[in-house]
């Protein structure tokens, strides 16, 4: 039988942990504050922005939302970002992409002060976890490898192929399981669309990391027996046998990958409870870090 990884029970524990630490940093008279801002009204981002604050709720965290019109212009959001960054209230600031095309997100992610950079896209964190130092490492990958190694499948010695080079998932994962570090020190392949042949690396891999957003691109005759597969994807289809019309699938064919793999993450209820969970604890970490020295 096939282990199904269950991020949302995975993320519970490491919520709960959290939880500790954040009574902790109360007591000192520190809470922990995230702040988001969300430019335009694509229903995806508003829901992910919605779900963001509401894990702070639970965690009795703070969180606020700054919505902003479409329209808006790069300079009256890097003002926004500017005014955010000399807040001492706020310890996390996260800009929820995409943007509308006419603003330049390098621009922006470069406006975040690096430590309140929470999501890990600044320049200098992102050097930072190439060079294996300390940082707010972006938070699908710092999931991806949590859930691993809660799950019985540290990386370490392992063979993951990870299949997508985004700067979101792909890029950061593979410098961070690479690393000599617990919980890494993996040897990585990276396949993207220069790749000839995916299936021949992906059948060498221990662990296989879908994360190239395309809908039920794994198939079983990809992957390897016995192997692991993590699927970070979350596509949505149009499906008229659902009530909505639609509904979400991975990078992966779960149904024929299932059949051949030891384990595998679901979507939804995988990586994606992960990742905001590890927003949670970035923010804690900045607002730890915010006071100590
Ligand atoms: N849009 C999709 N994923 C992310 C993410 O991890 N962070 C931000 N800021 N925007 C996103």
């Amino acid at each position: 039988m096939v282990q199904i990884i269950d991020g949302k029970a995975i993320s519970d524990e490491i919520k709960a942990e959290l939880k500790n630490e954040i009574e902790e940093l109360r007591q000192r008279g520190i809470t922990p504050k995230l702040t988001t801002i969300l430019v335009g009204d694509d229903p995806a981002s508003a829901s992910y922005v919605r779900m963001k604050g509401k894990a702070c709720d639970r965690l009795g965290m703070l969180s606020d939302n700054i919505p902003l019109p479409e329209s808006t212009s790069q300079s009256e959001l890097l003002a926004q970002i500017e005014k955010l960054a000399h807040d001492p209230a706020v310890h996390g600031i996260l800009v929820q992409l995409p943007l509308p095309k006419h603003i330049n997100e390098t621009i922006i992610l470069n406006a975040i002060p690096p430590e309140k950079d929470v999501d890990g896209f600044h320049p200098i964190n992102k050097g930072r976890l190439a060079a294996g130092e300390d940082t707010f490492v972006p938070c699908t990958p710092a999931g991806i490898q949590e859930m691993l190694v809660r799950s019985g499948h540290n990386p370490e010695g392992k063979h993951i192929v990870i299949v997508g080079r985004s700067q979101i998932v792909g890029m950061p994962l593979a410098q961070l399981l690479m690393h000599k570090k617990k919980g890494a020190n993996a040897t990585v392949t990276v396949c993207h669309t220069g790749t000839r042949d995916m299936g021949f690396f992906t059948r060498q891999a221990d662990i296989i990391v879908a994360a190239m957003g395309r809908p039920e691109t794994i198939t079983g005759e990809m992957v390897r027996p016995g192997c692991v597969v993590i699927d970070v994807g979350s596509n949505r289809i149009d499906d008229p046998e659902c009530e909505k019309g639609y509904r979400f699938v991975g990078d992966v064919h779960f149904e024929s990958v299932s059949k051949k793999a030891a384990a595998i993450s679901p979507v939804p209820g995988g990586v994606g409870p992960m990742t905001i969970t590890m927003l949670m604890k970035n923010t804690v970490k900045a607002a730890g870090a915010s006071h100590s020295g």
